[in-house]
């Protein structure tokens, strides 16, 4: 039986990881296989038992379950204990590895794909859920000049702000005139509102000459957000589909030992593919 491997949420339908599994292991010549694991919202732990018993070697993990997988891990890696978010789950006998790609994917895709370097730049992070925590230790890993946190709910800013202490170069930005003062060459939308098909509402005159404006969230069309960057003169924009496709690379690594190639794979999952 070759070894199995799955994403797991709810819902699953729409999950493109399949897919992009399904390609790195046709690629590198992996024997094994993936598919989509609808879970009921009670039914998490027992739906990993089950997976395991049946030569289940290695999860990816979607909304919204990534908090749950944090818990049943036996040992975590620094950007999972960080994110307090586990999306990638290995399995051997005795343990369950928990790591966190997003954040991963998401600095390879800046950095590698699209030749945007992060080290002293101004980064601007609207929202403070559970993308935004995945994101951030990544990228103070890579030494920004400052990266400002934005939300609704402030407070949740100021959450992620004392997690992340011993770095100090995060700023909470209380409202939206505090974000007006300043000007980014990196905006992320972290928040939902593009999921929901809602814009964001963002002050005029922030982006920075030569600035990236990046959506996590995949889409075929722009998003508004997007679309506003655009218009407000943010010089690359980037959806998320090539963080999707690299966070799931650095599981597929984390779980064969072997980096497959991406480049064709984002270009084909953009292309609606
Ligand atoms: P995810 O796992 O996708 O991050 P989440 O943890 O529910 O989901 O977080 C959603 C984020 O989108 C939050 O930062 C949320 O702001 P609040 O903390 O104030 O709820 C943000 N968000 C959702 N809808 C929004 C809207 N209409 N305008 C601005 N921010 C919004």
């Amino acid at each position: 039986m070759s070894d199995a491997y799955a994403v797991i949420g709810n819902p699953i339908i729409h999950s493109k990881s399949p897919l992009i599994h399904t390609a790195f292991s046709k690629q590198t010549k992996q024997k094994m296989h993936y598919k989509a694991l609808f879970a009921p919202l009670n039914g998490f732990a027992e739906a990993i038992k089950v997976f395991r018993k049946n030569n289940g070697k290695g999860m990816n993990v979607t909304t919204p379950f990534k908090f749950d997988a944090y818990k049943i891990s036996t040992q975590l890696t620094e950007h999972a204990e960080a994110a307090q978010a586990v999306n990638t789950l290995l399995f051997n006998s005795n343990e369950i590895y928990g790591h966190n790609t997003d954040g991963i994917g998401l600095i390879r895709d800046i950095v590698t794909n699209l030749g945007f370097a992060i080290t002293a730049k101004r980064i601007l992070i609207c929202g403070a859920g559970g993308a935004a925590s995945g994101i951030i230790l990544p990228l103070l890993q890579k030494n920004p000049s400052t990266l400002v946190i934005s939300n609704r709910t402030v407070q949740k800013a100021y959450k992620l702000q004392d997690q992340f202490s011993s770095f100090n170069n995060i700023i909470v930005a209380n409202d939206n005139m505090d974000i007006a003062k300043r000007e980014f060459d990196l905006v992320i939308n972290a928040t939902s509102t593009s999921l929901i098909g809602k814009s964001l509402i963002l002050p005029r005159n922030i982006f920075a000459s030569g600035s990236l404006a990046y959506d996590l969230m995949y889409s075929n069309k722009q998003t508004p957000f997007l679309k506003f960057a655009q218009k407000e003169g943010a010089e690359y924009l980037s959806d998320g589909t090539g963080m999707l496709v690299e966070q799931a690379a650095e599981s597929f690594f984390l779980w064969r030992g072997i980096r497959p190639k991406t480049k064709e794979i984002i270009k084909n999952i953009r292309n609606g593919s």
